[in-house]
């Protein structure tokens, strides 16, 4: 299991110091949700931020673009110090191209589905791909709750990628906590984001043993 704090539930105002904590913690990944008031309704930070936090902080940037047309801005990403972009597959036209471009540029590539999304938007772009990302609420904020319909999709995607002997991330995000956590990681689900769930409960390195413990009860 790779648990990935969401920012978004973070201090905005001790961004660095939130990061140290995190890594103190044992954290490895860390998920930014980026939003452009228009794929979504809010709006948080962008590339300027990232880059000045990134020299500060050894952590995986696992950054989630909820914005219309993320092909416009993946280098200035990648400049920013992004190691993994996930890109909507409602948000891009070109798909199969920003991925593959993504990739080029040096990053992992991730993909993100809504909850109304089918696992057939998926059908031709998976080899493209380092990780799905399925969202288990409607993207735009913290501390909603969680889709129960996301259990089925999980394990349907997990037997998809298993069928074409892919082994990639599954990445859930939206109500994640550890009363959860054990039944997404046994449905197929490997990278948990947490956004409210985590930083609502600190210190951080109890709140992850708590998420660790859960991923023992998955096995
Ligand atoms: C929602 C974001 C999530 C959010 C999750 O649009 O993509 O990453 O931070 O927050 P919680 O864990 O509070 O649902
Ligand atoms: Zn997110």
């Amino acid at each position: 299991m790779i648990l990935s704090p969401s920012l978004l539930s973070s201090d905005f105002g001790r961004l660095a110091e939130e990061l140290c904590a995190l890594e103190e913690a044992g954290l490895s990944w860390v998920h930014w949700d980026i939003m452009d008031g228009s794929f979504v309704p809010n709006l948080t930070f962008g590339p300027p931020i990232i880059a000045r936090l990134r020299p500060r902080s050894g952590l995986f940037f696992d950054v989630h673009l909820m914005m219309e047309a993320p092909e416009r801005h993946l280098a200035t990403f990648r400049d920013a110090g992004a190691d993994m972009l996930v890109v909507h597959a409602e948000a891009t036209v070109h798909l199969q191209r920003t991925l593959a471009e993504i990739r080029r540029l040096g990053m992992q590539a991730g993909v993100a589905l809504n909850p109304a999304s089918p696992l057939s938007m998926l059908e031709y772009v998976l080899d493209d791909v380092d990780m799905v990302l399925v969202m288990s609420v409607n993207p735009g904020f913290g501390g909603q709750r969680f889709l129960f319909p996301t259990y089925a999709k999980i394990r349907l995607l997990r037997e998809m990628l298993d069928a074409r002997g892919l082994d990639m991330h599954i990445e859930v995000d939206g109500g994640v906590d550890p009363d959860n956590a054990a039944e997404l990681l046994r449905c197929g689900a490997d990278v948990l984001v947490s956004g409210s769930a985590f930083f609502n409960f600190p210190p951080y390195a109890q709140r992850r043993a708590a998420f660790e413990k859960a991923a023992g009860m998955a096995k």
